[in-house]
């Protein structure tokens, strides 16, 4: 059975539907750079090791990843999943876990890297809004797509109201591609493309809910 560890920053929104998912693996760890991190506890309440690893204790990005990459490999890791988690990795990092390493961003990527892509997306007036869960290179919210949820601005979206209807799709799509990856169904080529066995080829990777 594969092993996943799920590195956090907050309230653990995505963990808790990762933890809630009968995932076909272990979630052997839950790592949060933040002490006061919600999802710890809730880590701690399904019986998962919750690990605090306070970055400001460190003198640099490269010690911090280098702490962390040892916690998660003392946890010997298949797979690392990133779940809102709030700090940039370094290269050598992303390099190390190439291939097994995700993130979810909530965005239509390429669409609106980066931080606040709720209140972006509604100042750009985009009609479709949604998220993303890629597999994790060097470049910032860039890796290569694994599945996309879309769902429409309504025009009296605010802030809130549209990042909750992404949030509810973020808590479909990442089991759903955590769930491929340990299945072995899900694999980032050498070429860096990804390939998704025993799927149509439009495939579940767009979950697009109807309007209304
Ligand atoms: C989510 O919107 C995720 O896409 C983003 O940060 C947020 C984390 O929320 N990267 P939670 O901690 O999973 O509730």
């Amino acid at each position: 059975m594969k092993s996943v560890v799920i590195l956090i920053s907050g309230r653990g929104s995505n963990l808790q539907a990762l933890l809630e998912a009968s995932l076909p693996g272990r979630i052997a760890a839950v790592i949060s750079n933040r002490p006061q991190a919600a999802g710890l506890e809730l880590a701690r309440r399904h019986g998962v090791a919750a690990i605090a690893l306070d970055h400001r204790g460190y003198a640099s990005r490269e010690q911090f990843d280098a702490a962390l990459a040892a916690e998660i490999d003392r946890h010997d890791a298949d797979l690392v999943v990133l779940a809102g988690f709030m700090r940039i990795l370094g290269d050598d990092f992303v390099r190390r876990y190439s291939g097994r390493l995700l993130n979810i961003h909530p965005s239509l990527l390429p669409l609106f890297p980066g931080l606040d892509t709720h209140a972006r997306a509604l100042a750009a007036g985009v009609k479709i809004h949604g998220a993303s869960v890629h597999f994790v290179t060097p470049a910032l919210d860039a890796g290569p797509l694994v599945i996309q949820a879309a769902v429409p601005v309504l025009a009296a979206d605010n802030e809130e109201t549209l990042a909750a209807r992404v949030l509810a799709q973020e808590h479909k799509i990442y089991p759903q591609a955590v769930r491929w990856f340990l299945e072995g169904r899900l694999e980032l080529s050498a070429e860096g493309r990804v390939a998704l066995r025993g799927e149509g080829d439009a495939g579940p990777a767009l979950i697009a809910p109807a309007l209304g």
